[in-house]
Protein backbone atom coordinates (compact mmCIF):
# COMPACT_ATOMS: atom_id res chain seq x y z
CA UNK A 1 0.00 0.00 0.00
CA UNK A 2 1.36 3.61 -0.96
CA UNK A 3 0.70 6.47 1.24
CA UNK A 4 -0.60 8.60 -0.88
CA UNK A 5 0.92 11.95 1.59
CA UNK A 6 4.23 10.83 1.61
CA UNK A 7 6.96 13.27 -0.18
CA UNK A 8 10.16 11.46 -2.00
CA UNK A 9 13.24 11.27 0.19
CA UNK A 10 15.66 13.79 -0.51
CA UNK A 11 19.14 12.22 -1.27
CA UNK A 12 22.34 13.95 -0.06
CA UNK A 13 24.47 15.89 -2.69
CA UNK A 14 27.05 13.60 -2.64
CA UNK A 15 25.07 10.36 -3.22
CA UNK A 16 23.06 11.92 -6.12
CA UNK A 17 25.75 12.66 -7.70
CA UNK A 18 27.11 8.94 -8.10
CA UNK A 19 26.10 5.87 -10.15
CA UNK A 20 26.11 2.45 -9.87
CA UNK A 21 29.35 1.16 -10.99
CA UNK A 22 29.08 0.53 -14.69
CA UNK A 23 31.39 -2.71 -14.49
CA UNK A 24 28.81 -3.78 -11.63
CA UNK A 25 25.93 -2.97 -13.49
CA UNK A 26 26.60 -5.17 -16.72
CA UNK A 27 27.21 -8.14 -14.34
CA UNK A 28 23.92 -7.48 -12.87
CA UNK A 29 22.15 -7.04 -16.27
CA UNK A 30 23.82 -10.41 -17.56
CA UNK A 31 22.77 -12.20 -14.59
CA UNK A 32 19.52 -11.06 -14.37
CA UNK A 33 19.58 -12.57 -18.19
CA UNK A 34 21.00 -15.87 -16.88
CA UNK A 35 18.49 -16.15 -14.10
CA UNK A 36 15.67 -15.87 -16.61
CA UNK A 37 17.51 -18.93 -18.46
CA UNK A 38 19.07 -16.76 -21.10
CA UNK A 39 22.55 -18.37 -21.60
CA UNK A 40 25.03 -15.46 -21.18
CA UNK A 41 28.28 -15.78 -21.69
CA UNK A 42 30.15 -13.35 -19.04
CA UNK A 43 32.94 -11.30 -20.22
CA UNK A 44 32.12 -8.38 -18.18
CA UNK A 45 33.44 -9.85 -14.21
CA UNK A 46 36.79 -8.69 -13.04
CA UNK A 47 37.06 -11.51 -11.24
CA UNK A 48 40.15 -14.24 -12.11
CA UNK A 49 38.06 -18.30 -12.43
CA UNK A 50 40.45 -19.89 -10.31
CA UNK A 51 39.92 -20.68 -6.63
CA UNK A 52 41.53 -19.14 -3.84
CA UNK A 53 44.76 -20.68 -2.07
CA UNK A 54 44.07 -23.99 -0.75
CA UNK A 55 46.39 -23.09 1.94
CA UNK A 56 44.29 -19.78 2.77
CA UNK A 57 41.35 -21.14 2.70
CA UNK A 58 42.43 -23.79 5.20
CA UNK A 59 44.29 -20.79 7.37
CA UNK A 60 40.87 -18.87 7.90
CA UNK A 61 39.02 -22.17 8.19
CA UNK A 62 41.18 -23.49 11.44
CA UNK A 63 41.37 -19.30 12.47
CA UNK A 64 37.09 -19.71 12.22
CA UNK A 65 37.79 -22.92 14.61
CA UNK A 66 40.19 -21.68 16.90
CA UNK A 67 37.43 -18.58 17.18
CA UNK A 68 39.04 -16.06 16.06
CA UNK A 69 35.74 -13.99 15.58
CA UNK A 70 36.53 -11.16 17.13
CA UNK A 71 37.35 -7.35 16.04
CA UNK A 72 41.15 -7.05 15.20
CA UNK A 73 43.14 -3.46 15.61
CA UNK A 74 41.68 -1.31 12.72
CA UNK A 75 44.78 -1.27 10.51
CA UNK A 76 44.87 -5.20 10.35
CA UNK A 77 46.56 -8.04 12.60
CA UNK A 78 49.84 -7.27 13.25
CA UNK A 79 51.67 -10.58 12.02
CA UNK A 80 49.80 -9.48 8.57
CA UNK A 81 50.97 -5.43 8.40
CA UNK A 82 54.46 -7.19 9.39
CA UNK A 83 54.22 -10.01 6.78
CA UNK A 84 53.31 -6.82 3.79
CA UNK A 85 55.95 -4.85 5.01
CA UNK A 86 58.44 -7.03 4.91
CA UNK A 87 56.99 -8.37 1.05
CA UNK A 88 57.59 -4.84 -0.26
CA UNK A 89 60.67 -4.54 1.58
CA UNK A 90 62.17 -7.39 0.03
CA UNK A 91 60.79 -6.90 -3.12
CA UNK A 92 61.45 -3.52 -3.98
CA UNK A 93 63.62 -2.27 -0.99
CA UNK A 94 60.59 0.25 0.74
CA UNK A 95 61.60 1.49 4.10
CA UNK A 96 57.83 1.23 5.29
CA UNK A 97 57.39 -0.62 8.72
CA UNK A 98 54.17 -2.44 9.67
CA UNK A 99 52.84 0.86 11.09
CA UNK A 100 52.87 2.14 7.68
CA UNK A 101 50.89 -0.53 6.45
CA UNK A 102 47.01 -0.43 6.52
CA UNK A 103 44.63 -4.06 5.64
CA UNK A 104 41.30 -2.55 4.21
CA UNK A 105 38.07 -4.28 3.14
CA UNK A 106 39.34 -4.54 -0.39
CA UNK A 107 41.56 -1.82 -2.78
CA UNK A 108 38.03 -0.28 -3.23
CA UNK A 109 38.22 0.45 0.66
CA UNK A 110 41.76 1.64 0.89
CA UNK A 111 41.40 3.73 -2.34
CA UNK A 112 38.53 5.70 -1.09
CA UNK A 113 39.50 5.83 2.52
CA UNK A 114 42.89 7.38 0.76
CA UNK A 115 40.24 9.73 -1.37
CA UNK A 116 38.82 11.26 1.51
CA UNK A 117 42.05 11.91 3.51
CA UNK A 118 43.66 13.55 0.78
CA UNK A 119 41.26 15.59 -1.55
CA UNK A 120 39.06 19.13 -0.74
CA UNK A 121 36.92 20.38 -2.96
CA UNK A 122 38.46 22.32 -5.82
CA UNK A 123 41.44 19.94 -6.09
CA UNK A 124 42.90 18.58 -8.83
CA UNK A 125 43.58 14.87 -9.44
CA UNK A 126 45.31 13.83 -12.53
CA UNK A 127 44.35 10.34 -13.77
CA UNK A 128 45.94 8.56 -17.23
CA UNK A 129 42.76 7.77 -19.24
CA UNK A 130 41.60 5.36 -20.04
CA UNK A 131 41.35 4.59 -16.18
CA UNK A 132 39.10 2.24 -13.77
CA UNK A 133 35.18 3.33 -13.86
CA UNK A 134 35.56 3.38 -10.09
CA UNK A 135 38.29 6.42 -9.82
CA UNK A 136 36.14 9.76 -11.12
CA UNK A 137 33.68 8.74 -8.89
CA UNK A 138 36.08 8.68 -5.89
CA UNK A 139 37.71 12.31 -6.96
CA UNK A 140 33.51 13.82 -7.55
CA UNK A 141 32.85 12.37 -3.80
CA UNK A 142 35.39 14.16 -2.56
CA UNK A 143 34.32 16.94 -4.35
CA UNK A 144 37.69 17.33 -6.39
CA UNK A 145 37.90 17.30 -10.01
CA UNK A 146 39.88 14.68 -12.35
CA UNK A 147 42.22 16.01 -15.05
CA UNK A 148 42.85 13.45 -17.47
CA UNK A 149 45.47 12.39 -19.18
CA UNK A 150 45.06 10.42 -22.19
CA UNK A 151 46.88 7.00 -22.95
CA UNK A 152 47.16 5.90 -26.39
CA UNK A 153 46.53 2.46 -27.91
CA UNK A 154 49.85 2.43 -30.26
CA UNK A 155 52.36 1.83 -27.33
CA UNK A 156 49.77 -0.34 -25.57
CA UNK A 157 48.73 2.66 -23.49
CA UNK A 158 51.88 3.29 -21.69
CA UNK A 159 52.31 5.92 -19.23
CA UNK A 160 54.18 8.86 -20.14
CA UNK A 161 55.90 11.01 -17.91
CA UNK A 162 56.00 14.28 -19.86
CA UNK A 163 52.35 14.10 -20.14
CA UNK A 164 51.25 13.38 -16.61
CA UNK A 165 53.89 16.46 -15.92
CA UNK A 166 51.86 19.20 -18.50
CA UNK A 167 48.60 18.56 -16.68
CA UNK A 168 49.80 19.84 -13.15
CA UNK A 169 48.77 22.73 -11.93
CA UNK A 170 48.86 24.97 -8.36
CA UNK A 171 45.60 22.70 -7.91
CA UNK A 172 46.86 19.37 -8.57
CA UNK A 173 46.88 17.47 -4.69
CA UNK A 174 47.51 13.95 -6.25
CA UNK A 175 48.53 11.90 -9.36
CA UNK A 176 46.55 8.47 -9.57
CA UNK A 177 48.35 6.19 -11.35
CA UNK A 178 47.12 2.37 -12.39
CA UNK A 179 50.13 0.33 -13.84
CA UNK A 180 48.91 -2.12 -15.50
CA UNK A 181 45.78 -0.01 -15.71
CA UNK A 182 42.35 -1.72 -16.00
CA UNK A 183 40.97 -1.52 -18.62
CA UNK A 184 44.30 -1.48 -21.26
CA UNK A 185 46.76 -3.37 -19.26
CA UNK A 186 48.79 0.19 -19.92
CA UNK A 187 52.33 -0.02 -17.86
CA UNK A 188 54.34 3.11 -16.45
CA UNK A 189 58.16 1.92 -17.15
CA UNK A 190 60.45 2.87 -14.24
CA UNK A 191 62.45 6.20 -16.02
CA UNK A 192 58.69 7.48 -16.45
CA UNK A 193 57.71 6.60 -13.22
CA UNK A 194 60.85 8.22 -11.54
CA UNK A 195 60.36 11.24 -13.28
CA UNK A 196 57.10 11.57 -12.46
CA UNK A 197 57.56 11.21 -8.83
CA UNK A 198 60.51 13.16 -8.89
CA UNK A 199 58.41 16.17 -10.03
CA UNK A 200 55.46 15.22 -7.60
CA UNK A 201 57.72 15.60 -4.68
CA UNK A 202 58.91 19.00 -5.63
CA UNK A 203 55.60 20.17 -6.17
CA UNK A 204 54.10 18.99 -2.87
CA UNK A 205 52.15 16.20 -4.42
CA UNK A 206 50.93 12.27 -3.30
CA UNK A 207 51.57 9.78 -5.89
CA UNK A 208 48.82 7.04 -5.53
CA UNK A 209 49.78 4.10 -7.24
CA UNK A 210 46.72 1.34 -7.76
CA UNK A 211 48.93 -1.94 -8.43
CA UNK A 212 46.59 -4.23 -7.85
CA UNK A 213 47.33 -5.83 -11.57
CA UNK A 214 50.60 -6.08 -10.42
CA UNK A 215 50.86 -9.69 -11.00
CA UNK A 216 49.48 -9.53 -14.31
CA UNK A 217 52.08 -8.47 -16.45
CA UNK A 218 52.58 -10.78 -19.80
CA UNK A 219 55.98 -11.22 -22.10
CA UNK A 220 58.14 -10.54 -19.23
CA UNK A 221 57.41 -6.96 -19.39
CA UNK A 222 58.45 -4.37 -17.15
CA UNK A 223 57.09 -4.23 -14.29
CA UNK A 224 57.75 -1.17 -12.03
CA UNK A 225 56.33 -0.69 -8.34
CA UNK A 226 56.57 2.83 -6.73
CA UNK A 227 57.47 1.12 -3.77
CA UNK A 228 61.24 1.25 -5.17
CA UNK A 229 60.74 4.92 -4.83
CA UNK A 230 59.57 5.01 -1.26
CA UNK A 231 63.19 5.27 -0.22
CA UNK A 232 63.86 8.44 -2.22
CA UNK A 233 60.61 9.85 -1.80
CA UNK A 234 59.19 9.13 1.27
CA UNK A 235 56.13 11.79 2.14
CA UNK A 236 55.40 11.39 -1.40
CA UNK A 237 54.12 7.85 -2.84
CA UNK A 238 51.91 5.66 -1.61
CA UNK A 239 51.07 1.79 -3.01
CA UNK A 240 47.60 0.35 -3.34
CA UNK A 241 47.15 -3.17 -3.78
CA UNK A 242 44.89 -6.28 -2.76
CA UNK A 243 45.00 -9.76 -2.32
CA UNK A 244 41.76 -10.13 -4.98
CA UNK A 245 42.88 -10.56 -8.23
CA UNK A 246 46.79 -11.50 -7.13
CA UNK A 247 45.24 -14.78 -5.26
CA UNK A 248 41.65 -14.92 -6.40
CA UNK A 249 40.42 -13.96 -3.49
CA UNK A 250 37.47 -10.93 -4.62
CA UNK A 251 35.24 -12.08 -1.79
CA UNK A 252 37.48 -12.43 0.98
CA UNK A 253 37.65 -8.50 0.30
CA UNK A 254 40.91 -7.78 1.59
CA UNK A 255 43.42 -4.74 0.29
CA UNK A 256 45.75 -2.78 1.64
CA UNK A 257 47.85 0.46 1.32
CA UNK A 258 51.46 1.39 2.48
CA UNK A 259 52.45 5.35 2.48
CA UNK A 260 53.79 8.26 4.53
CA UNK A 261 52.68 7.50 8.30
CA UNK A 262 50.69 10.44 8.28
CA UNK A 263 48.53 9.62 5.23
CA UNK A 264 48.39 5.93 6.49
CA UNK A 265 46.64 7.45 9.96
CA UNK A 266 44.38 10.08 8.05
CA UNK A 267 42.76 7.62 6.11
CA UNK A 268 42.94 4.59 8.99
CA UNK A 269 41.28 7.15 11.35
CA UNK A 270 38.82 7.05 8.44
CA UNK A 271 38.52 3.87 8.35
CA UNK A 272 38.05 3.12 12.08
CA UNK A 273 34.59 4.59 11.24
CA UNK A 274 34.09 3.58 8.24
CA UNK A 275 34.08 -0.17 8.78
CA UNK A 276 36.40 -0.89 11.69
CA UNK A 277 38.74 -3.96 10.45
CA UNK A 278 38.61 -5.84 7.42
CA UNK A 279 37.73 -9.26 8.82
CA UNK A 280 39.43 -11.15 11.11
CA UNK A 281 39.47 -14.43 9.88
CA UNK A 282 40.08 -13.66 6.38
CA UNK A 283 43.46 -11.83 7.11
CA UNK A 284 44.59 -15.33 8.78
CA UNK A 285 44.12 -16.67 5.17
CA UNK A 286 46.28 -13.91 3.76
CA UNK A 287 48.78 -14.00 5.93
CA UNK A 288 49.28 -17.89 4.80
CA UNK A 289 48.91 -16.92 0.98
CA UNK A 290 51.25 -14.78 1.01
CA UNK A 291 53.53 -17.29 2.65
CA UNK A 292 52.54 -20.14 0.29
CA UNK A 293 50.33 -18.93 -2.68
CA UNK A 294 52.66 -18.49 -5.12
CA UNK A 295 52.68 -21.71 -6.82
CA UNK A 296 49.18 -21.10 -7.63
CA UNK A 297 49.80 -17.29 -8.49
CA UNK A 298 52.27 -18.38 -10.99
CA UNK A 299 50.17 -21.07 -12.73
CA UNK A 300 47.32 -18.59 -12.83
CA UNK A 301 49.67 -15.98 -14.38
CA UNK A 302 50.81 -17.96 -16.90
CA UNK A 303 47.53 -19.67 -18.31
CA UNK A 304 45.95 -15.89 -18.47
CA UNK A 305 49.43 -15.18 -20.56
CA UNK A 306 47.94 -17.77 -22.77
CA UNK A 307 44.15 -16.68 -22.44
CA UNK A 308 45.37 -13.00 -23.58
CA UNK A 309 47.01 -14.32 -27.11
CA UNK A 310 44.24 -16.67 -27.73
CA UNK A 311 41.32 -13.44 -27.23
CA UNK A 312 43.61 -10.62 -28.72
CA UNK A 313 44.37 -12.80 -31.93
CA UNK A 314 40.76 -13.34 -32.50
CA UNK A 315 39.25 -10.68 -32.01
CA UNK A 316 41.43 -8.50 -34.11
CA UNK A 317 40.96 -11.33 -36.95
CA UNK A 318 36.97 -9.83 -36.56
CA UNK A 319 36.83 -7.17 -39.56
CA UNK A 320 36.24 -3.78 -38.36
CA UNK A 321 37.67 -4.76 -34.46
CA UNK A 322 41.49 -3.97 -33.69
CA UNK A 323 42.66 -5.54 -30.78
CA UNK A 324 46.49 -4.82 -29.36
CA UNK A 325 47.59 -7.55 -26.75
CA UNK A 326 47.36 -5.75 -23.42
CA UNK A 327 50.99 -5.78 -21.52
CA UNK A 328 49.53 -6.47 -18.46
CA UNK A 329 45.79 -7.00 -16.37
CA UNK A 330 43.22 -9.38 -17.55
CA UNK A 331 41.15 -7.36 -20.23
CA UNK A 332 41.65 -6.44 -23.87
CA UNK A 333 40.17 -3.43 -25.09
CA UNK A 334 39.56 -3.96 -28.68
CA UNK A 335 38.55 -0.41 -30.85
CA UNK A 336 35.55 -1.50 -32.01
CA UNK A 337 34.15 1.85 -33.81
CA UNK A 338 34.40 1.00 -37.00
CA UNK A 339 31.34 -2.04 -35.88
CA UNK A 340 29.31 1.55 -35.05
CA UNK A 341 26.12 2.08 -37.03
CA UNK A 342 22.30 2.94 -36.84
CA UNK A 343 20.84 1.24 -33.52
CA UNK A 344 24.74 0.40 -32.56
CA UNK A 345 26.09 4.02 -31.87
CA UNK A 346 28.56 4.24 -29.48
CA UNK A 347 29.96 1.46 -26.88
CA UNK A 348 26.97 1.65 -24.93
CA UNK A 349 24.38 0.66 -27.56
CA UNK A 350 27.50 -2.01 -29.11
CA UNK A 351 27.69 -3.69 -25.65
CA UNK A 352 23.55 -3.85 -25.20
CA UNK A 353 23.49 -5.58 -28.72
CA UNK A 354 26.31 -7.56 -27.82
CA UNK A 355 24.06 -8.43 -24.89
CA UNK A 356 20.98 -8.76 -26.64
CA UNK A 357 21.81 -10.10 -30.03
CA UNK A 358 24.25 -11.91 -29.10
CA UNK A 359 23.74 -12.93 -25.39
CA UNK A 360 27.52 -12.13 -24.75
CA UNK A 361 27.68 -9.54 -21.54
CA UNK A 362 31.28 -7.15 -22.13
CA UNK A 363 31.50 -3.52 -20.29
CA UNK A 364 31.47 -0.24 -22.30
CA UNK A 365 34.24 1.67 -22.91
CA UNK A 366 32.70 4.96 -22.59
CA UNK A 367 32.70 4.09 -18.56
CA UNK A 368 36.65 3.74 -18.88
CA UNK A 369 36.59 7.24 -21.04
CA UNK A 370 37.01 6.11 -24.20
CA UNK A 371 33.61 5.13 -26.35
CA UNK A 372 35.43 3.97 -29.17
CA UNK A 373 36.05 0.83 -27.49
CA UNK A 374 34.57 -2.21 -25.48
CA UNK A 375 36.55 -3.87 -22.29
CA UNK A 376 36.60 -7.69 -22.25
CA UNK A 377 37.46 -9.88 -19.50
CA UNK A 378 39.57 -13.01 -20.19
CA UNK A 379 39.85 -14.00 -16.19
CA UNK A 380 37.34 -17.01 -17.90
CA UNK A 381 38.15 -20.37 -18.80
CA UNK A 382 39.40 -20.59 -22.74
CA UNK A 383 35.78 -22.67 -23.53
CA UNK A 384 33.77 -20.01 -22.65
CA UNK A 385 36.29 -17.56 -24.01
CA UNK A 386 36.16 -19.51 -27.19
CA UNK A 387 32.41 -19.56 -27.15
CA UNK A 388 32.34 -16.02 -26.67
CA UNK A 389 34.41 -14.86 -29.38
CA UNK A 390 32.34 -17.07 -31.19
CA UNK A 391 29.91 -15.49 -30.70
CA UNK A 392 30.79 -12.32 -30.99
CA UNK A 393 32.52 -12.61 -34.15
CA UNK A 394 28.94 -13.72 -35.71
CA UNK A 395 27.11 -10.65 -34.38
CA UNK A 396 29.74 -8.15 -35.63
CA UNK A 397 30.46 -9.75 -38.54
CA UNK A 398 26.31 -9.25 -38.95
CA UNK A 399 27.21 -5.70 -39.25
C1 LIG B 1 42.18 -0.96 -10.93
C2 LIG B 1 41.51 -1.57 -9.76
N1 LIG B 1 41.85 -1.14 -8.54
C3 LIG B 1 41.29 -1.65 -7.44
C4 LIG B 1 40.32 -2.64 -7.52
C5 LIG B 1 39.72 -3.09 -6.23
O1 LIG B 1 39.68 -4.43 -6.00
P1 LIG B 1 39.28 -4.96 -4.58
O2 LIG B 1 38.44 -3.95 -3.90
O3 LIG B 1 38.53 -6.23 -4.86
O4 LIG B 1 40.54 -5.21 -3.84
C6 LIG B 1 39.92 -3.11 -8.78
C7 LIG B 1 38.86 -4.12 -8.91
O5 LIG B 1 38.29 -4.35 -9.94
C8 LIG B 1 40.55 -2.57 -9.93
O6 LIG B 1 40.24 -2.99 -11.15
Amino acid sequence: MTDATSQQTRLSRRAAGIGESATLGVSRRAKELAAQGVAIVDLSAGEPDFPSPACAIEAARAALAEGFTRYTAAAGIPELRAALAERYAGAHGSPWRSSDVMVSVGGKGALFELALALFDDGDEVVIPSPYWVTFPEHIRFCGARMVTVDTCVVDGFRIHADAVLAALTPRTRAILLNSPCNPTGGIVAADDLRQIVAAAAQRGIVVLSDETYERFVYDGGPYASVAALAADYPDTVVVISSFSKTYAMTGWRLGYALGPPQIIRAALNIQSHATSNATSFAMKGALAALAGGEEEVVRMVAEFGRRRDLVSAALDAIPGVSCRPPDGAFYVFPNVASCYGPGRQGSVELAEYLLDGARVAVVPGVAFGNDDHIRISFATSREVLREGLGRIAEALGAC
